[in-house]
């Protein structure tokens, strides 16, 4: 658990609508804006009012890997939020809750623990007469206590509440300044936590995953995109929908997830980069599309925000249990391609490749990102577009064939044939979910669906070359290896380095080419390392088993599924017990 003053973790707790999403945010943007590393991590109920909300913010002067284990502050806004937390609460830490006028019904006082009331409820109802602003006396305690710079927290209150009307702008300053005094006034500082502020950087930009991924999405130069709303995927059809008209690019919101592929393939096939993004019960309505798109060879990328399943199941929580569904999804033998995002920074290059991938290979990909990585926002670094590499694909050129027509299933060495756009002269084809001779007219011969699945599946054959390196941090003398994908790479890197400053040699593989696995890279790592550890947040151990389908390691599955991530002390413990 991080205890340091330039490594502080701040949990926010409270009910759904009391707030607390608006200002665990606002603590993230000052802190990124003062040139503080930032990482949040939010959950909250399905229900648009009540129940338990938390939002928890990491900040650093150093790179953050994860959401962290546990915290060094907690701010409980009523009764439930102390009660949930309660049992996670260590010697050390802050406590900051709603007393005396709020639900807590009395003066807390944890052995080793530093409380500090503040009658939130009581200030916002008695002397600003609006209970919605509890949130930011709330908030103005914290950057009293914290050092969060406070006029970036005032600048943040006025972009954030300016469409509501000035008085909610004017009334929410009040209820900042009221926090703020009575933290001044009625608190005596004993805990040591206050972060420095790092050195404001110009190029860095703070985003949520689901943001980073619309952000990859343009630089991958996507003109197309359409889907239908679902938690928690929303938010990057939120942020397209601002970025598209910007460069003449459309948006379409569809009658549901089946339409909302059916355009994504109609626009590809028109010549334009398209995509959708959903979550497993979209993913699930997309399988015979996708698999369409496979036999049309037609480029598309799909976003899957990972949510708790089946069916409707937790829609706000987190969970990499569609891995099954992407990569082993659709019927008959469907090629395709899933790649996992690890962070922030991540979804935007990975979204990039997604397109490269698509676009070059002439097949769907899948980008399986999940909850917690939607809904986090970290402080990043700009991309440079000019620093990106964009891959388009291969276009149909009339007159090249000599007198031979144009064949767009064309039978080539590395199974990638021209497209041509429709009405391009010479390159009419019939494109639909049939199987096809080269020529593009149904075609259903032993021989010749042969050939077209071989051509369907071959032309991946050097996709693990094509796609960046899989990274391996290797350790002398290690024996035991880490395999992580997704965002419990981030975790895993932070559980290793910890392992390894208490001299526990281990090792790590974080691949992001999940489907087809980079059979290479991951036998490479299995021939050093004769124990491997999967942890992964699902039931099944869906990566571990994938690995025991594709290669000859014995992976150890250490799965959790209660709807959240795993912390970093969770896997450094396992990789103890292991590496014994
Ligand atoms: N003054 C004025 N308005 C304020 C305020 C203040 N001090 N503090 C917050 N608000 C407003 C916010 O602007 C927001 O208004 P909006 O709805 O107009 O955007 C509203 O109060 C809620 O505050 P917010 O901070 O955004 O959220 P919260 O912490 O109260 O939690 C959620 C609410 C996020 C848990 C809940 O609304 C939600 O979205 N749940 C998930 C629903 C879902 O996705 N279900 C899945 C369906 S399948």
């Amino acid at each position: 658990m991080s205890n340091k003053a330039n490594d502080l973790i701040i949990r926010i707790g409270g009910e759904g609508g009391e707030g607390i999403i608006s200002s665990g945010d606002m603590i993230a943007q000052a802190a990124a804006r003062s040139g503080l590393e930032v990482l949040t991590f939010k959950t909250f109920p399905a229900e648009i009012r009540g129940g338990y909300a938390m939002y928890q913010i990491r900040f650093s002067h150093e790179p953050i890997l994860s959401e962290g284990s546990g915290f060094n502050v907690l701010c409980c806004f009523n009764q439930e939020a102390l009660d949930v937390n309660r049992h996670t609460i260590q010697k050390g830490n802050v406590l900051i809750y709603d007393f005396p006028g709020g639900d807590i019904a009395e003066e807390q006082n944890i052995d080793g623990v530093i409380c500090y009331p503040v009658p939130m409820s009581k200030i916002a109802k008695e002397e600003l007469n609006t209970y919605r602003s509890k949130n930011m006396v709330a908030m103005g305690t914290i950057s009293e206590l914290f050092s969060i710079a406070k006029e970036s927290l005032r600048e943040l209150i006025e972009e954030k509440f300016g469409k509501k009307g000035k008085e909610v702008v004017e009334v929410n300053f009040k209820a900042l300044d009221a926090g703020a005094k009575h933290a001044r006034e009625h608190l005596k500082k004993i805990d040591p936590f206050k972060m420095d502020p790092g050195k404001p950087q110009e190029n860095v930009i703070i985003i949520s995953g689901n943001e980073a991924i619309g952000l990859g999405a343009m630089l991958a130069q996507v003109r197309y995109f359409s889907a239908y709303p679902i938690t928690p995927a929303t938010e990057v059809a939120i942020f397209l929908s601002r970025m598209l008209p910007k460069v003449n690019g459309n948006l379409v919101q569809a009658e549901d997830e089946i339409a909302s592929l059916a355009n994504v393939i109609g626009a590809s096939y028109g010549g334009v980069k398209s995509m959708t993004a959903t979550s497993g019960p979209g993913l699930s309505l997309m399988q015979e599309l996708i698999g369409m798109a496979s036999m049309m060879e037609v480029p598309v990328v799909i976003a899957d925000v990972q949510r708790g399943g089946p069916s409707t199941g937790l829609p706000t929580k987190h969970e990499q249990s569609d891995l099954f569904l992407a990569a082993l999804g659709s019927h008959g033998d469907a090629s395709k391609v899933v790649i996992s995002p690890e962070g922030v920074e991540d979804c935007i290059y990975l979204t990039v490749e997604a397109f490269n991938i698509a676009e070059k290979y002439q097949i769907p990909v899948l980008v399986l990102s999940d909850g917690s990585l939607g809904f986090r926002t970290s402080s990043i670094k700009k991309p440079d577009p000019k620093s990106v590499r964009i891959v388009n694909r291969q276009e149909y050129k009339p007159g090249t064939n000599g007198d031979k027509p144009f064949e767009r299933y064309e039978l080539t060495k590395n199974g990638i044939s021209p497209m041509s756009k429709p009405g391009q002269p010479g390159g009419n084809y019939i494109s639909t979910g049939l199987e096809h001779a080269p020529s593009s007219a149904p075609r259903y011969t032993p021989a010749n669906h042969t050939a077209m699945l071989d051509k369907r599946f071959g032309k991946l054959d050097d996709l693990e070359d094509f796609f960046p390196p899989t990274e391996a941090d290797h350790q002398e003398g290690a024996t035991l290896g880490v395999i992580a994908w997704g965002s419990t790479i981030g975790t895993a890197r932070e559980a290793i380095k910890l392992a390894r400053a208490e001299g526990v040699k281990v090792a790590g593989l974080y691949p992001k080419l999940v489907w087809p696995l980079p059979v290479k890279a991951m036998e490479a790592f299995g021939k050093k390392y004769p124990k491997i550890l999967v942890p992964e947040i699902n039931k099944q151990g869906q990566f571990a088993h994938i690995i025991k389908m594709k290669t000859d390691m014995k992976p150890i599955s250490y799965n959790i599924y209660g709807g959240l991530p795993f912390t970093p002390k969770m896997i450094l413990d396992k990789i103890k017990e292991i590496a014994k």
